[in-house]
C-alpha cells in the first residue's frame, strides 16, 4: 500500500493529481509537438504525413472534422484557423452525429479525426465511413499505435505524452498545435499566407510554450476566483471567434470535474435568449482578449454586468477598459490572434481544477466518465 502510494507520487511527478501535473507539461507538450517540424529559422514547416500528401489534401473541396467532447472543441479551433490561412472550407461535426446521418462525402473531400486516445467509437465508426465513400482521412491522435492511428490513411501525432487525468488539458493545446502547423503548411504551398506572415506565424508559435509558462505563474489569482465561485450552481463561458471554442471547452472542464452545470456560447449570442439567465447569481467568464471584434466584447460585458451578473474576464496583459467593468481579470500574454486559444484556454483549465479540489471532487477520474468512450 505504502510503496504503491510512493509510486503513483512519483507518476504525478510531485504534483497532487494528473490533471495538474498535465496542466503544467502543456508547455514542453507543445515544444514536443512542434519539435523537429516547425523550422522557424529554415522557415519552413516539415510534416511526413502532409508532406506526403500535400496535394491531395490541398486540393480538397472541403476538409470534414471529426471528433467528441474536447477533441471536437479542437476541431472549431481549427475550423476558424484552416479557412483563415488555407481558404478551405472546414465542416466539424461531432463523429457520433456524423456517423449516422447519412452524410454527403465525397473522394473530393479530406476528413481530419481527432482523437487524444485513438478509440473512441464514434470517431473510429465516422473515419470507416468516410472511407468507404472515398474520402481521404487523416488522423491526429496522441497514442501512437492507437486504432484510429492504423485506421487512418495518414496522420500526425501529439507528442503530448500519456494524459491520465480523465479531462483532457495537454491533449487540447497540443491538437491545436499540430493543427496550426498542418494550416499553416497549407496556406504557404497554395500561397494563400504570404511568406512574410508565414514566417511571423511560426516565430509566433515557437514563442508559445514560454507564454504558456508565464501564465501558469498566475494560478494564485485563479485559486482566489475559485474560491469566491466554488459554490455556483451555473456559470456561463462566453468568446467570440477564435474563442467561441475555448469558451464552450472551458465549461466542459467545469461541468466534467467539478459537476457544476456550465454552457458556452459565442459572446453575441445572449441577447437571443440566454441573457435571461442572468442574475446577481450567476458568474459569467468572458474571454475578451484585445484581437477581432474587442469592442463588442466589450459591449456585452456591459451588458451583463447592467444585469448584476459577475464577471470573471480573461484579457490580454495590460488591458485596462475590460478592467473597469469585470468583477476579476485573468491576464493573457499577448499573441496573434490565431493562436489566442492556445493561451485564454489555460486559465480555464485551471479554474476548474480549483474548484473541483476546492469540492473535494475526485478530479483525475470524475463520476460516471472514463478516459476512452471505446463504447457507443
Ligand atoms: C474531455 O475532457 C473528455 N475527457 C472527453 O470529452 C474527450 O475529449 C472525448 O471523450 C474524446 O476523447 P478522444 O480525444 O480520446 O477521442
Amino acid at each position: 500500500q505504502e510503496l504503491q502510494l510512493n509510486l503513483e507520487q512519483i507518476e504525478k511527478g510531485g504534483y497532487e493529481h494528473f490533471m495538474l501535473k498535465e496542466i503544467y507539461e502543456q508547455p514542453n507538450a507543445i515544444r514536443d509537438t512542434y519539435r523537429g517540424r516547425l523550422l522557424a529559422d529554415k522557415g519552413i514547416i516539415k510534416m511526413a504525413g502532409v508532406d506526403d500528401n500535400l496535394d491531395r489534401i490541398s486540393k480538397a473541396n472541403r476538409i470534414l472534422i471529426v471528433g467528441c467532447g474536447t477533441s471536437w472543441h479542437a476541431g472549431l479551433v481549427a475550423e476558424y484557423i484552416f479557412e483563415d490561412m488555407a481558404r478551405i472550407p472546414v465542416e466539424v461535426e461531432y463523429a457520433s452525429e456524423f456517423r449516422y446521418r447519412n452524410p454527403v462525402i465525397t473522394e473530393n473531400d479530406v476528413v481530419i479525426a481527432i482523437s487524444q486516445s485513438g478509440e473512441t467509437a464514434d470517431t473510429m465508426a465516422a473515419i470507416k465511413l468516410a472511407k468507404e465513400k472515398g474520402a481521404f482521412v487523416f488522423g491526429v491522435c496522441n497514442v501512437v499505435g492507437s486504432s484510429i492511428s492504423r485506421e487512418t490513411m495518414a496522420g500526425a501525432y501529439t507528442h503530448a505524452g500519456p494524459e491520465i487525468g480523465v479531462a483532457s488539458t495537454k491533449a487540447f493545446t497540443t491538437q491545436i498545435t499540430v493543427l496550426t502547423l498542418m494550416a499553416l503548411k497549407l496556406g504557404k504551398y497554395k500561397g494563400t499566407i504570404s511568406a512574410s506572415d508565414f514566417r511571423l506565424h511560426l516565430q509566433a508559435l515557437e514563442a508559445i510554450p514560454q507564454k504558456v509558462e508565464k501564465l501558469l505563474q498566475s494560478d494564485k489569482v485563479i485559486k482566489e476566483i475559485a474560491e469566491t465561485y466554488k459554490n455556483t450552481r451555473n456559470c456561463i463561458y462566453l468568446g467570440r471567434g477564435y474563442n467561441f471554442p475555448v469558451a464552450l471547452e472551458g465549461a466542459l472542464k467545469l461541468k466534467e470535474i467539478s459537476y457544476i452545470h456550465a454552457e458556452g456560447y459565442p459572446a453575441a449570442e445572449m441577447k437571443h435568449g440566454p441573457i435571461a439567465l442572468i442574475d446577481e447569481e450567476m458568474p459569467v467568464v468572458v474571454i475578451a482578449v484585445r484581437k477581432g471584434h474587442y469592442e463588442k466584447v466589450v459591449s456585452n460585458i456591459q451588458e451583463i454586468k447592467s444585469r448584476k451578473g459577475k464577471i470573471i474576464s480573461v484579457v490580454t496583459e495590460g488591458d485596462t477598459e475590460v478592467k473597469e467593468l469585470a468583477d476579476h481579470v485573468i491576464e493573457i500574454p499577448e499573441t496573434i490572434e490565431s493562436f489566442t486559444p492556445l493561451l485564454t484556454t489555460i486559465p480555464l483549465q485551471l479554474l476548474s481544477y480549483h474548484i473541483a479540489v476546492m469540492l473535494g471532487k475526485n478530479v483525475d477520474q470524475p463520476r460516471n466518465l472514463a478516459k476512452s468512450v471505446t463504447v457507443e
